[in-house]
């Protein structure tokens, strides 16, 4: 909101972005990790941590049910709410890409308009988008916390991909699909993001 932040002046330190990653030898950047729930994005995003870190990368997960723990426990699951759920991780994620950190954002996501803002408060390159593309059955099936179930007796009302719409990434820099009905390894689906930051440099 620019009214909220009239009368503010952006203070510059002499330590920056560069020097910290001079320091980490590693870029920062923003891992986005976006799909139905029961899609994978944990798994993904442990894996993922674990791969790099391994590879001696200082890497920060923020994981939606996570967050809504604290920062954003006072967020509802109204549009509204995801939005401004979304646009804090996106702040979060961007200051820790600024920190020289990899980090990986592993949240629904569910509305194209908040994801692309996210991408947009970022320097060209540093946002890259994960779409796990799990069709909604599959997600269902596995129901890990039983609440597809909830949602379809009514229990839950507003879930993504029941009764709230997920709108697919149009232009992704990563997809994760099945291979027929087969889904990727954790191992896997952590070596094609690695192999896309590898080829980025
Ligand atoms: S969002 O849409 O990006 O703000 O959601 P997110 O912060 O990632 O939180 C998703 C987790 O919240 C649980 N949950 C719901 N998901 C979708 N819709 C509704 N109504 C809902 N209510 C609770 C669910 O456990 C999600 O976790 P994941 O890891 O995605 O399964």
């Amino acid at each position: 909101n620019a009214s909220r932040s009239m009368n503010i002046v952006w203070h510059k330190c002499s330590v920056e972005k560069s020097d910290r990653q001079e320091l980490l030898q590693q870029k920062g950047c923003v891992i986005w990790i976006t799909g139905l729930s029961g899609s994978g994005k944990s798994t993904l995003s442990c894996a993922l941590t674990r791969a790099l870190h391994s590879r001696g990368k200082l890497t920060y997960v923020l994981d939606g049910d996570n967050v809504r723990h604290g920062l954003n426990s006072d967020l509802t699951f109204q549009p509204e709410d995801r939005a401004e759920n979304i646009r804090r991780i996106g702040e979060v994620a961007k200051l820790f890409s600024d920190a020289g950190v990899i980090c990986i954002a592993s949240v629904i996501s569910p509305y194209r308009k908040d994801r692309d803002a996210c991408r947009s408060i970022l320097p060209e390159g540093d946002f890259i988008e994960v779409f796990m593309d799990m069709p909604l059955r599959v997600c269902e099936a596995r129901d890990p916390k039983g609440l597809y179930k909830l949602a379809r007796a009514g229990k839950i009302k507003g879930f993504t991909g029941v009764d709230d719409p997920y709108e697919p990434p149009l232009n992704s820099e990563i997809i994760i699909q099945q291979e027929g009905e087969v889904c990727p390894s954790p191992e896997v689906m952590a070596e094609k993001v690695i192999s896309y930051l590898d080829a980025k440099g």
